[in-house]
């Protein structure tokens, strides 16, 4: 019998930007990955995500024809949550919803086994509220990825005031030991560690552009050429997803009641007119 401890298949719950980037990066570990999805198509463009990126990868030489079959050869793709009942972990990478994800935990705390572990790539939604909707809340966690998956070394783990110190021992060997990743750990507040100093940073930027202050590139190539930093905000934006910023800001400042978190409102104006970045082809830049 496996050892319940390890880590062996690994659910992933939503294959956009992120559950595929985790489905990847367990699925190059050697374990045997699960992802679902909202619909059929959702769950195949998801699947054509990750061999898009291994195929970038075989093109740096980074990894042979025969390494990207396997790695292909261990994501499945199911429409099905129950199809998760077997996973030792599963990880969910949905919409930043409470209420979607708090509802997916539900579901899966009832078809998982009971040595199973629950986690969440959140950004922003409490720990404990996602803890909240199961039976298991001693084995609910944060285990935030950072995008993009397969090149950035971070996850924070993140246990709310109910998880057991083994879950996030088990949580930790999983990133470092299996994935190769670095962790810090955060306690659970909303944003954590990075999010905390990166979103408002990032809504700094968008108010700029929005008063008037600066063009996006001008404010990009301030960080870019003045601060060495390898993106500028605008374009971090783009590629972290407009919606997720805006959700991610609006938990945030629900939590703290900062102006420095509240979402300027040309924000929510792009997402309303599907202007989500890079993912839907423009943000703050055309990707056309
Ligand atoms: N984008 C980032 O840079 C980033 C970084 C770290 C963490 N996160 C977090 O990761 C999560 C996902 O973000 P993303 O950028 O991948 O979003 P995304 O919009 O790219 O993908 C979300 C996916 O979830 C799917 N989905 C929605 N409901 C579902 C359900 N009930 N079952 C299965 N799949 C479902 C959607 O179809 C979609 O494909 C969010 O919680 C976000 O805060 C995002």
């Amino acid at each position: 019998m496996a050892d319940k401890q390890n880590v062996e298949r690994v659910g992933v719950v939503g294959a956009g930007l992120m559950g595929s980037g985790i489905a990847e990066v367990s699925a190059k570990a050697g374990l045997d990955v699960l992802v679902s999805e909202v619909s059929a198509d959702a769950a195949e463009a998801g699947r054509a995500r990750i061999e898009k990126s291994l195929d970038r990868a075989v093109k740096k030489g980074k990894l042979d024809e025969a390494e990207r079959d396997a790695v292909l050869g261990r994501v499945r793709v199911t429409t099905s949550l129950d199809d998760h009942a077997d996973r030792d972990l599963v990880i969910e990478a949905i919409a930043e919803n409470a209420e979607l994800k708090t509802s997916i935990f539900a579901q899966l705390d009832k078809v998982l086994e009971p040595h199973a572990i629950l986690a969440s790539n959140t950004s922003s939604i409490p720990i404990a509220k996602l803890a909240g909707a199961t039976e298991r809340p001693t084995q609910v966690l944060g285990i935030h990825f950072f995008n993009p998956v397969p090149v950035l070394k971070l996850v924070e783990l993140v246990p709310s005031l109910l998880t057991s110190e083994e879950t996030v021992e088990r949580a930790s060997a999983f990133a470092t030991e299996q994935l190769g990743k670095e962790t810090i750990r955060a306690q659970d507040r909303s944003g954590f560690v990075v999010n905390a100093l990166l979103v408002p940073y990032l809504l700094s930027a968008v108010r700029m552009v929005e008063g008037g202050f600066a063009t996006a590139e001008d404010v990009d190539n301030g960080m870019v050429l003045g601060c060495a930093h390898p993106m500028g905000p605008l374009a971090l934006a783009d590629l972290v997803g407009l919606d997720t910023l805006k959700a991610i800001a609006d938990s945030m400042y629900d939590e703290y009641k900062e102006p420095l978190y509240a979402a300027p409102p040309i924000l929510q104006r792009m997402v309303d007119a599907g202007l989500t970045g890079k993912k839907s082809g423009r943000g703050f830049y055309d990707y056309g």
